[in-house]
């Protein structure tokens, strides 16, 4: 929706400014069209990914009019202001500008925030930049809108368990929708990181280990906060983070060094940020980590030789929190002034929260040690982001009280978060058919400190999101239990301290009760930023309180099976073995957002039939971590026979599920795997078909899943890798011929030189239910190695 505001005077004061420069008139007294530009210097160039509309937006020759007649206005403080990102505070009311805010807006000295919402708030700050500031250059509003922003999702961990990228998209477009609807531009995220160290608790904002599952949920994640068109009132600029390997943190401890050879972050850590960069993402966060000694908020290898250069990205990146002042306890700048001239120069263009462009920058530039170039350069990329956003057509764009009060956790919102709960949800056990449960039952005992906690379900990174909106496990299973059943609760103890009060009355329940539903796991705030754990068991006494539990349902059954279910929450893998051995049915439901126990409920009596897999693989014990199923075969592969092989003596190697793993209440045959040649030449397109079946009786989902290995290669490969998946709904006894095609990206690997290549030689293909349960077929290629790409840049 157009404000009437914005076309009288403050876009007419803005664009008289910018017209008073001459030359530039013409770029801004047309109207801006709908259809994206050719680029702006399309034959010097690097290969952009010009397929995205919000890169032409961004790359767009009016895009760069724009930015250069602004820049050529701008002073020296006006230009760092740009640049500098301030935080609000929150007040009774919502957030609000920090004190002295409106003063620094005024003066130019700032050029976007984070952490202020709100179409009334944004609404007056951005009025006093366009009507009061002098050169009127509106701000951007930035928010961590990480799976919602007040109707919270599935955590990204949770979704990715979805194996289903428009069910990501969608979710990433209803919290664009809202996110936008109170008044922002921009969110940080997706968070792209590949994660193999569970001891991270990071590593629930991510898509899990894998790097191709990783790249598909980036880049669906990117296209749902986006859209098509950067400067419709409902896109959020989306951000990449965190760039890069954040992910492999020593010893998973959150900020930690990330040590890792070029290959791994080459093949592992990096195309996920490369997905979505091709998708068009607007920006990226540098990564508090150094990578062998060098932080990624000064390494030019990272921002500039890979991003800018190789990927051809055109949009900006902005600091993580502080951490351009971190620089100096990293131990590579002696004073801010010197971090902020090692960061600018590397790439990092928008400064979050440190102050140290706006302060110590001015002195720097003047006194020679940093050139005016750089600043331009950052400045020009931002204003390019503002333009293609809109602003500069209408800056009040997202700031409409109609679309905040009428957009805001809608029926439909909520609907579709439900969807994505059910969706996430990952059945690891099901013997005998325990689930789903009866309706009929008289009495269900819910036991377990998180069963009735609405704010647990919401996840850490919640934005807006309120427990008073979010359905418990508790609540759910009441809400959907028949009406003859009777739903009790006990506690049974804390979450993380070893109090054990609570035993007797937890299996008190047990014994009286028809079925027993034991929720165990983490709150969301163990597996977050800073939130790294040693341990990745139960916490607490609650290990205990499941065994002790299981017995006393297990007396109290005589003979008889109880049904016992054990439901974790969490947002990280947990190492559970003696869970998993003794419970008959084992159900990973993650932190599924507002609709939590809902989506729950649905699974477990039934009425939605689970087809979730792991996304990542989950360990018997920490002392297994890192364990991944894409790692390297080694000389010594496990042998149970053979002692000097590569294993623990008091652990098995296996994991305890692995990665894609996931049942449902119906069965699944796989036939006739049929490959359209057994030889073909590099760089041709191999055609894998295979017939699943739906051998059950009830209608249910299957992830199919293509792993891929190269057999014998110039550089030792993983035993198989990830390369498609499809996620299929069959009716019972319906079969259908899912079809793949792998092509030369599919199969290329980096050689010894880095170059990206196809090698002859022979594939297997593995097809299946699970990256362990899959049957396979052969092929070879033929003729010469294929170069797809020349050797990246090396680290410097
Ligand atoms: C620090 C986190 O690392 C980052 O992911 C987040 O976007 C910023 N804080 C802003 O909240």
């Amino acid at each position: 929706m157009r404000s009437p505001v914005s076309s009288a005077s403050t876009v007419g004061l803005l664009l008289a400014t910018i017209v008073s420069s001459g030359a530039c008139a013409r770029a801004v007294t047309t109207a801006p069209s709908q259809a994206p530009e050719r680029p702006a210097s399309a034959a010097t160039a690097p290969a952009r990914p010009t397929s995205s509309p919000v890169i032409a937006a961004l790359t767009s020759a009016r895009a760069e009019r724009v930015a250069d007649s602004l820049l050529a206005l701008m002073t020296l403080d006006e230009k760092l202001g740009q640049l500098a990102q301030m935080t609000g505070r929150g007040t009774q009311t919502g957030p609000a500008a920090p004190e002295g805010g409106e003063a620094q807006i005024r003066a130019g000295r700032v050029g976007t925030f984070l952490n202020i919402h709100g179409a009334a708030v944004t609404r007056e700050l951005q009025r006093i930049a366009v009507e009061e500031s002098r050169l009127h250059v509106p701000l951007l509003f930035a928010l961590d809108v990480i799976h919602g922003f007040r109707t919270i999702f599935p955590v990204p961990l949770a979704e990715a368990a979805s194996f289903d990228p428009a069910n990501a998209e969608r979710a990433a477009r209803v919290a664009a929708t809202e996110g936008s609807a109170h008044g922002l531009h921009w969110t940080f995220a997706p968070m792209v990181d590949i994660a193999r160290d569970p001891r991270w608790g990071r590593i629930v904002e991510g898509s899990g280990e894998d790097p191709y599952l990783g790249s598909v949920m980036a880049a669906a994640r990117v296209r749902g906060f986006q859209g098509d068109d950067l400067a419709a009132p409902n896109a959020l600029l989306a951000t990449a983070k965190h760039f890069a390997v954040y992910g492999a943190a020593e010893g998973g401890r959150d900020y930690a060094s990330a040590d890792v050879s070029e290959r791994t972050i080459w093949e592992i850590y990096f195309p996920p940020f490369q997905a979505a960069v091709r998708a068009g993402v607007g920006s990226l966060m540098a990564s508090f980590n150094d990578i062998g000694g060098t932080p990624a908020h000064a390494s030019r290898w990272l921002l500039d030789d890979v991003l800018r250069r190789r990927w051809g990205f055109a949009g900006i990146v902005v600091s993580d929190w502080a951490g351009i002042e971190e620089l100096i306890p990293h131990g590579v700048a002696a004073s801010k002034e010197e971090a902020g001239v090692l960061a600018l120069t590397a790439g990092v263009d928008v400064d979050m929260v440190d102050g140290i462009y706006a302060d110590s920058l001015p002195a720097a530039q003047r006194a020679g040690r940093l050139p005016m170039a750089a600043i331009d350069s950052s400045v020009r990329r931002l204003l390019r982001v503002k333009y293609a956003l809109g602003l500069f057509d209408d800056p009040y764009r997202r700031s409409d009280t109609t679309r905040e009060r009428t957009m805001t956790l809608t029926a439909e919102h909520v609907a579709a978060a439900r969807e994505a709960g059910r969706r996430a949800i990952v059945l690891l056990k099901n013997d005998a058919r325990t689930l789903p449960l009866r309706k009929d039952l008289r009495t269900i005992a819910v036991i377990g400190p998180l069963a009735e906690s609405a704010q647990t379900v919401l996840g850490n990174w919640a934005a807006e999101g309120k427990a008073a909106d979010a359905v418990s496990v508790l609540a759910g299973l009441r809400a959907a239990a028949g009406g003859g059943t009777r739903v009790l609760y006990a506690r049974g103890a804390p979450v993380d301290t070893a109090d054990t009060s609570g035993f007797a009355e937890a299996a008190r329940l047990a014994r009286s009760a028809d079925a027993v539903v034991l929720v165990l796991g983490e709150r969301e705030n163990m597996s977050a930023e800073a939130a790294s754990r040693a341990s990745i068991e139960l916490p607490g006494a609650q290990l205990r309180l499941a065994q002790r539990v299981l017995r006393a349902a297990r007396a109290s059954a005589g003979g008889a099976t109880k049904p016992v279910v054990a439901v974790l929450m969490n947002g990280r893998p947990l190492a559970t073995p003696w869970l998993a051995d003794s419970v008959p049915a084992l159900v990973e439901s993650w932190f599924l957002g507002v609709q939590h126990g809902n989506a729950l409920a649905d699974v477990l009596f039934g009425d939605y039939n689970p087809g979730g897999k792991l996304p990542v693989t989950v360990p018997r014990a920490t002392g297994q971590v890192p364990i991944h199923y894409n790692h390297r075969n080694t000389g010594r592969p496990p042998a149970a026979e053979d002692h000097f092989t590569s294993k623990y003596i008091d652990v098995p190697w296996t994991p305890l599920y692995p990665f894609g793993h996931g049942l449902s209440y119906t069965t699944f045959d796989y036939r006739d795997l049929q490959l359209s040649a057994a030889e073909l030449r590099a760089g041709d397109t191999l055609g894998v078909s295979v017939t699943v079946a739906n051998s059950g009786d009830r209608a249910g989902d299957e992830v199919v899943q293509l792993y891929l290995r190269d057999d014998a290669a110039s550089v030792a490969r993983p035993v198989r890798e990830l390369k498609r998946f499809e996620r299929i709904t069959l009716r019972p006894g319906e079969s259908r011929t899912v079809r793949f095609a792998i092509g030369a990206e599919e199969m290329a690997l980096y050689d010894v030189a880095m170059r990206r290549v196809v090698e002859p030689g022979a594939f297997t293909v593995f097809v299946g239910t699970s990256s362990a349960d899959t049957r396979e077929a052969r092929f070879r290629v033929t003729g010469d190695t294929l170069v797809l790409a020349p050797a990246p840049p090396r680290i410097r």
